[in-house]
């Protein structure tokens, strides 16, 4: 596979053809998931769950995501990296930037984070200073104490209404990629109809231009109750490397996410 890079998902689109993402933390994780062919890396912080143990992703810190961006950026073969933005990092451009910049120096192509309304003057002037970013919308795990929990977002038409304006101004200032997380199979068609920005969805349906799992869920790692969308991909497969192949493959061919991994 050759660098995949932002025009690489663009073109996808256009054309029509799924991409996969998973999210890795380390250099061992990073090199499998890039050699079977996954587009996007994602240095998550649900680090702060599957690494660190915690509830939330609340206590993960710039330098945890530099640490592990570091780590991800050093096992990755042609995947994009993409970095979260962690919990409270990113509340004015300035802070954006600085921390936006730790990230891209550690080895991330772009930056992640979580918002909606409030997002575009940071997303600007991030790419102005050459810092290319998704925004992640729908259930936002950073604000799940004003959520009330991790809840699919958009159900009720004023909060749908509010995601997809959210999406066209997000576009019209220069983010180049959406996530949807948790959002009913309707809305997530919606929204990436309406925006010519790739859009990624995780439990969002299947007409999401790429797909993304945290890879510790579609291994079968995790210990208690798995979240609807989640598949165990280790089922049918003798190794993590296959496991992660056939998720690939799912993805692109549009198996999964099937019926029951979806929200209606
Ligand atoms: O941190 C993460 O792993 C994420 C994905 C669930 C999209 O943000
Ligand atoms: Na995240």
């Amino acid at each position: 596979m050759a660098k995949v890079t932002l025009q690489t998902l663009a073109a996808m689109k256009e054309s029509g053809e799924k991409f996969a993402c998973l999210t890795a933390y380390d250099s061992t994780f990073a090199n499998i998931v890039s050699t079977q062919g996954v587009e996007v890396i994602l240095v998550g912080d649900s680090l702060g769950n599957v690494i660190q143990g915690e509830n939330t992703t609340l206590p993960v810190t710039v330098d945890d995501m530099c640490y592990h961006t570091r780590c991800v950026a050093r096992g990755n073969e042609d995947g994009l990296v993409m970095a979260d933005l962690p919990f409270a990092s990113y509340h004015d451009e300035e802070q954006a930037i600085i921390n936006s910049a730790r990230l891209m120096r550690a080895g991330a192509d772009m930056v992640k984070l979580e918002g909606e309304g409030w997002l575009p003057p940071i997303v600007t002037r991030l790419r102005e200073q050459g810092i290319p970013v998704c925004a992640h919308l729908g259930l936002t795990p950073q604000l799940v104490n004003v959520l009330g929990g991790y809840k699919v977002q958009g159900r009720e038409i004023d909060r749908a209404n509010a995601m997809i304006q959210a999406a066209i101004d997000l576009e019209a200032a220069g983010t180049a990629l959406l996530l949807l997380e948790c959002v009913p199979v309707s809305l997530a068609r919606e929204i990436t109809k309406a925006v010519s920005i790739p859009v990624i969805g995780i439990g969002a349906g299947p007409d999401t231009d790429g797909q993304i799992l945290v890879s510790y869920d579609m291994l079968d790692l995790t210990p208690g109750r798995k979240a609807r969308f989640v598949k165990n991909f280790m089922e049918q497969a003798g190794s993590t490397q296959e496991a992660i192949a056939n998720y690939v493959k799912e993805v692109k061919d549009g198996s999964y996410p099937a019926e029951e991994h979806c929200f209606n």
